[in-house]
């Protein structure tokens, strides 16, 4: 037996919405690196998951480009394609199926009362009698996913820890139900602090415009770097500062490796000896060093423009085996055989 087949699998991944930023990094990105020599990984491209707030041809039409951003980003920050399998959500199409049965697995008010749906339709501005019965499901659809890779791990952020949840308690109602196919999946929910928005609100998103791509040259960075948030009682450069809350500092935590200049910049800007300017562009340097890696990586994989459409179709086929294989046991277990010819 090969080690492929002794390590315990991972499911994680994405809606294909956009241009990853240093959040995402920091959020999910930094954990994934570390997590593809220790498993079996597959990322899932979750384009279906993306129509249950955005189904129009429109918003369709944008979802291949996203979904070339979303790899490249993945591949850029150092996630070897060699070790993790990607693929595509709609490309598989035994998850409609698994989608179907888990249906019957779940009752309405359980997902009702879950606050990510209500929090999703509140940021696609969807009113609650106009929710559609496909975002209520979003969680069983999120489960068919999970099972289908029968995956042991599902790293996640917070906000989908109970969608995880819900995944568990599919997998034992189909286990009681017609027998053990499915390992309950742990979930792994990274303990890292969120990134503030260069603006000083909220954490980093793309949506309210505060975002530092993993994409941005040099000088984009600079320039938002230069007009970050700080501290907005220090008019002047001698008036001490505040370090706790200010994102400029927050990103030199994060971001820069010099821990003397940190503590010195933190020390003088408390006293009032050190501009925002010297701060900023101290800032800047650090960031473009901790990007430039990624820059590197990513042109030449720009550079290879069919190697990200071969990754992915690598990793539907890959993924598409072990789904077989899932419905066929599923459908087995339940004895949904008749009349198949
Ligand atoms: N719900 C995830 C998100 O917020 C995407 C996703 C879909 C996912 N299916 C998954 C994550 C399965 C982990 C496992 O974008």
């Amino acid at each position: 037996m090969t080690s492929a087949h002794t390590k315990k699998r991972i499911l994680t991944g994405d809606r294909p919405t956009g241009k990853l930023h240093l959040g995402h990094y920091v959020g999910s990105l930094s954990n994934r690196i570390k997590l593809q020599d220790q498993y079996e990984c597959f990322f899932i491209i979750a384009d279906l998951h993306t129509l249950t707030t955005k189904p129009t041809k429109e918003e369709i039409s944008v979802i291949p480009q996203n979904i070339r951003d979303l790899v490249i980003d993945h591949l850029a920050v150092g996630i070897d394609p060699e070790k993790v399998t990607f693929y595509i959500q709609s490309a598989v199409k035994e998850v409609y199926q698994l989608n179907l049965i888990f249906e019957m697995l779940v009752t309405v008010p359980r997902l009702s009362r879950l606050p990510s749906i209500k929090e999703m339709a509140r940021n696609a501005h969807i009113e609650e009698e106009q929710v559609p019965f496909g975002l209520l499901g979003y969680p069983v659809l999120q489960a068919a996913d999970i099972l289908m890779h029968r995956a042991h791990l599902v790293p996640v952020g917070k906000d989908n820890e109970a969608h995880v949840e819900i995944t568990r308690e599919i997998a034992r109602r189909f286990n009681y139900l017609y027998g053990e196919i499915f390992p309950e999946p742990d979930v792994l929910v990274p303990d890292v602090g969120t990134l503030p928005g260069a603006d000083g609100q909220g954490k980093m998103s793309k949506s309210a415009g505060n975002a530092i791509f993993l994409s941005d040259d040099a000088k984009t960075v600079e320039q938002k770097v230069r007009g970050m948030y700080t501290d907005p009682n220090r008019i002047r450069a001698d008036i001490p500062g505040r370090v706790e809350g200010n994102p400029v500092f927050a990103y030199h935590d994060a971001f820069n490796p010099n821990l003397d200049e940190v503590n010195d910049l933190k020390e003088r800007y408390r006293q009032g000896k050190v501009g925002d300017v010297e701060v900023k562009k101290k800032l800047a340097v650090a960031l473009n060093n901790f990007l430039d890696p990624f820059r590197e990586r990513r042109a030449m994989y720009e550079a290879k423009s069919a190697m990200v459409d071969e990754i992915i179709a690598a990793g539907n086929e890959r993924t598409r085996a072990i789904a077989r294989e899932t419905v066929a046991m599923m459908e087995e277990a339940m004895g949904l055989t008749y009349f198949r010819v």
